[in-house]
């Protein structure tokens, strides 16, 4: 594993590739107005709120400065936002209906990758664009048959990259021989990243001593936190979203269980429960404490449009930042494509370099970037950054 620190990272600058893409078989369906209209899938209410508040924040933030600066292609931009829960049915549903109805060429989402795989198999048998900004599942822009789905695409990292740079951060860093796994089975992220989790610990020789299923129903764990507390792993892993994540670890501190838990980006929320979390580490897509120009202007940009019930600017969390992100490498393939036009937009995205918050990349060939992580640490009450690692 090679940690960097942030002020050491390169930037590169972005490479303008001309070329247009064959006129397309297929004609997409034309907007109904002149707008450019983009739909926002996010999960506003459901397990997960924060994640689709941010995401809404960070994709308007977009939206908003394209427009002031006189739209993309001349026109002006609108969103069409829906709450899709984090939830495969209202998803699904929300996907239809902007399909559909509002005849969006462009989706944004979803956050949580079991809503966002059901997505995009409608997305991508309707011709319409998809990109994900957080989703890390593999199986969101690769269909069961191993093709990259055409007009999927993803703006994170994914979860076999996170999952071993979790293991190797337990092992070199925290020391850890053993581990113990917590998972829900009926989470493609969870069991996802639990996987290769599991797979790098071993392989790099830490040995798994409990794996543990619980339902996003539970909120008693006292049965698997018992067996944890017999196991006696050295840290406890735990990659699922901040609302179990607050559950789970508080209750384990009852048990008097000391092993830190890890887990993935899902911790990353206003909401995870700092003092329960108290001594735990995540990996993410970002940290505010990044030097980088790029990260430092967006900080002010979304404090001055944010700001919390205090009047004080908010800090974006990674979901605002990735959701700004992706709107943004849209907004730019749209452009740099010089038309509304499905076919051309999709190419440029498969070629095109970006320079967004997140870093500078171009697709790989299964539509995924590769950035730098941040490893972080819940301490005393705040969230430090502990280390940066490079892909
Ligand atoms: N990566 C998570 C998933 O795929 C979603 C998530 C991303 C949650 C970033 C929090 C922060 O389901």
């Amino acid at each position: 594993m090679r940690t960097f620190k942030f002020f050491s990272l390169l930037m590169v600058l972005a490479i303008c590739l001309s070329g247009f893409a064959p006129a397309a078989a297929v004609a997409a369906p034309a907007a109904a107005s002149g707008d450019i209209k983009i739909a926002l899938l996010a999960p506003l209410s459901g397990p997960v709120p924060t994640f689709g508040v941010s995401t809404r924040d960070g994709a308007l933030l977009a939206i908003k400065e394209w427009n002031a600066k006189g739209g993309v292609l001349g026109k002006k931009i609108t969103a069409i936002v829906e709450d899709s829960q984090c939830t495969p049915d209202p998803a699904v549903n929300a996907a239809n209906k902007v399909i559909n109805q509002d005849k969006v060429h462009y989706i944004m989402g979803e956050v949580c990758s079991k809503a966002s795989i059901p997505v995009s198999e409608i997305a991508n048998a309707a011709k319409v664009i998809q990109i994900t900004s957080t989703s890390t599942n593999p199986s969101v822009t690769v269909g069961a048959d191993g093709k990259v789905k055409p007009y999927i695409f993803r703006a994170c990292f994914t979860d076999p990259f996170q999952g071993t740079i979790g293991a190797s951060f337990a092992i070199n860093n925290l020391k850890a021989k053993t581990a113990f796994i917590m998972l829900d089975q009926s989470n493609d992220y969870v069991k996802g990243l639990a996987e290769f989790f599991e797979k790098a610990f071993t392989e790099k020789g830490g040995k798994i001593v409990g794996k543990e299923s619980y339902t996003s129903k539970d909120t008693d764990f006292s049965a698997i936190l018992a067996k944890v507390a017999e196991a006696k792993p050295d840290i406890v892993y735990l990659p699922d979203y901040y609302n179990i994540v607050n559950l789970a670890y508080k209750q384990a501190k009852e048990k008097g269980i000391t092993a830190p838990f890890m887990g993935g980006d899902g911790w990353d929320s206003s909401d995870l429960d700092k003092a329960a979390a108290d001594g735990g580490y995540y990996t993410n897509h970002y940290a505010p404490e990044d030097p980088r120009p790029e990260v430092q202007n967006f900080l002010k940009a979304y404090a001055a449009e944010y700001k919390d019930d205090k009047g004080v600017g908010k800090v974006p969390d990674a979901l605002a930042v990735l959701a700004y992100d992706a709107t943004n490498m849209l907004l730019q393939a749209i452009e740099k494509a010089g038309a509304d036009d499905v076919e051309k937009v999709r190419t440029e995205l498969e070629t095109m370099e970006f320079k967004v918050v997140s870093g500078s990349f171009k697709l790989d060939a299964n539509h995924d970037p590769k950035k730098p992580l941040a490893v972080l640490k819940v301490k005393d009450g705040k969230i430090v950054f502990d280390s940066l690692v490079n892909p």
